[in-house]
């Protein structure tokens, strides 16, 4: 039985040619700015991005991280939704190792506005810690893979920059946010300071994340990089396969959204398996099993079982993921066996 892995697009395997770019790839040492792969996929992030610089991470994680260290300093306070995955799921490395403090903001399926950004700004005040920072998350991975549209980032980034503060995004999904609205991902950096986004996820990558900004914060981040273990010699081993990801992946994440659509639908003729439809924007589906009368665990164990691998998403949910690899046959079978499972 094929299994049907629909648990995140963080198992994507690579290309094959994406492996055969690897043996063949210029290598030099990177710490030093000698490896030509990595400087040549960096200016490529850079011109997609109409940015002065990117710099190539290990992880989003990573990426994420010196991203902070570059524009925070201790003590200052970082705005952010308040299920964003910097403060929800990167093991509260804001506070262990920013030293910043997270002030949340509410948000709707991940997003928020100018004006709750405004409301939560306070006046400066010898009590309260240096606003430094805002972050958002494009798309909002515990929101179900919402997307913002360039004028929501604009609100938000305006609210920002006119208090001084600079405006960070995690970009793990910015294609798919893009390629969802078909629009460039200029169109979002304009508004930023900073930006990572990930390789390895929907775009196949096996290993690696990039971050993205002026001359000025990508000199700081390499320093931060450096600090936290992630200066890698030999790193256009990595850069190979990310130069096809982004030449040849992005475009092809609007399949992924296609099958994300395609099994919604479908998990939604299940009786007891509920998907909210406005909120399959791009490549996550989360499916309210509470009708079922089974717990998530449950769910996930039994699916897993008859080759359908999904994630456990809080109390009442599951969460599958399209991605390369998963074609609309893999969906409609998922589908079949989940209606079995549940006895339909
Ligand atoms: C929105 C978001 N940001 C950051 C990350 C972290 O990426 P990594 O797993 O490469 O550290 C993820 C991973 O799932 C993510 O979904």
């Amino acid at each position: 039985m094929r299994r049907i892995d629909l648990r995140s697009d963080t198992f994507t395997l690579p290309t094959k040619e994406m492996l055969d770019s690897i043996p063949t790839a210029d290598l030099g040492d990177d710490v030093e700015g000698e490896d030509p792969t990595v400087n040549q996929l960096q200016s490529m992030a850079a011109d997609m991005f109409g940015t002065e610089g990117a710099l190539l991470a290990a992880s989003g994680t990573m990426g994420n991280l010196i991203s902070l260290l570059t524009h925070c300093r201790r003590g200052d306070e970082i705005f952010m939704e308040a299920q964003a995955h910097i403060y929800y799921y990167e093991l509260g490395g804001v506070s262990a190792l920013v030293g910043a403090i997270p002030n949340l903001i509410p948000g709707d399926r991940g997003k928020f506005t100018g004006e709750q950004l405004e409301a939560a700004i306070r006046s400066p005040d010898l009590h309260y810690p240096v606003p430094r920072l805002v972050c958002i998350e494009n798309t909002h991975n515990r929101g179900g893979g919402t997307v913002w549209t360039p004028a929501e980032v604009g609100d938000v980034a305006k609210v920002a920059h006119d208090h001084g503060l600079k405006v960070h995004c995690d970009g793990a999904r910015i294609f798919n946010a893009a390629v969802a609205l078909d629009v460039d991902v200029k169109e979002y950096m304009r508004h930023l300071d900073s930006l990572s986004f990930c390789l390895s996820k929907g775009l196949s990558c096996p290993v690696g994340s990039m971050v993205v900004g002026d001359k000025d914060f990508i000199a700081g981040a390499t320093r931060a990089r450096k600090m936290v273990g992630g200066g890698m010699r030999q790193a256009g081993i990595i850069a190979a396969p990310g130069i096809i990801g982004l030449t040849k992946m992005v475009g092809r994440l609007k399949e992924d959204h296609i099958n994300a659509k395609r099994l919604a639908e479908g998990l939604n003729t299940i009786p007891g398996i509920n998907v909210d439809m406005d909120a399959v924007q791009t490549n996550i589906v989360l499916a309210d099993i509470t009708e079922t009368g089974w717990d998530v665990d449950y769910f996930v164990n039994r699916a897993c079982k008859i080759g359908v691998q999904v994630f456990e998403f809080g109390a009442t949910k599951a969460r599958f993921v399209t991605h390369y690899g998963i074609d609309s046959v893999d969906i409609d079978d998922a589908v079949a066996r989940l209606r079995r499972l549940l006895g339909h």
